[in-house]
């Protein structure tokens, strides 16, 4: 595990310098037919962020957009496998992946990120690292004892037992955004009537802008901030 201590929190390296890239994020946008943005999932465990980010990406997929989605887990079997679950590390966590997700995006993809993604500090970071109109937080919102009923991996009961550690809305604590451009409840709207509401918001914030992107009805039930790209 790692100690307190062991992330940068400033650039250590000297002597670097910035390569101004040859081909630019608009030329690959172009290239594309598409705009780069990041989706950011956030909410507990259970809640449905994996469900609805691999869904969209389905729907995105098959009308011939070029999509990325970062998940939880499968982070932690890779890039992040040295971290635990520590405040600090789960800081780090989020960082790295806010990272990765910013190159994705400013290559021109779609990008998904499903990740619990606890505290409010770290997800504004990620938002002003990428710029206003690049960034669309997703709260996916779910009551606890639905969390509880439904359980897919088993960790609520093991949490509520004492056998995990430091489990979010458990043990261990979640700040839900105060500004999210858009609220899906689950336990209200079904996979698919989520996925319509963010197709519907990715059109309103043109990243969208093939005549072939699909239709969807949208849903009233899925609450969407006001706020628009810049
Ligand atoms: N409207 C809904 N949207 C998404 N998932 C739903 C919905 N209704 C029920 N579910 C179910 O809830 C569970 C959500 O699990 P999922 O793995 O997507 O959650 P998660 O937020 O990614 O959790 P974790 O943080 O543990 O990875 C699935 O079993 C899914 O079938
Ligand atoms: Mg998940």
């Amino acid at each position: 595990m790692a100690s307190d201590n062991e992330f940068a929190v400033e650039t250590r390296a000297t002597n670097i310098t910035w390569h101004r890239p040859a081909v630019g994020r608009r030329d690959k946008e172009k290239l594309l037919s598409q705009r780069g943005i990041l989706l950011w999932f956030t909410g507990l465990s259970a809640s449905g962020k994996s469900t609805i980010a691999h869904a969209l990406e389905h729907e995105l997929y098959r009308t011939g957009y070029l999509t990325a989605v970062l998940d939880g887990d499968n982070i932690r079997h890779g890039l992040n496998r040295d971290l635990g679950f520590s405040h600090r590390e789960r800081e780090e966590n989020i960082r790295r992946i806010g990272e990765v997700a910013k190159l994705f995006t400013e290559n021109g993809v779609i990008t998904m990120t499903a990740f619990i993604s606890p505290f409010r500090s770290d997800r504004d970071k990620i938002r002003a690292s990428l710029g206003e109109g690049n960034f669309i937080e997703i709260h996916v919102k779910c009551p606890l004892e639905e969390l509880q009923r439904r359980d897919p991996k088993g960790l609520y009961k093991k949490a509520l037992a004492g056998e995990v550690r430091e489990f979010t809305g458990i043990s261990s604590p979640y700040e839900e955004p105060l500004h999210p451009e858009i609220t899906l409840d689950t336990s209200l709207l079904s996979p698919d009537e989520c996925v319509q509401a963010l197709l519907r918001l990715l059109r309103e914030w043109k990243v969208l802008n093939r005549c072939a992107s699909p239709g969807g009805a949208g849903n009233a039930t899925a609450n969407i901030a006001p706020r628009s790209p810049s």
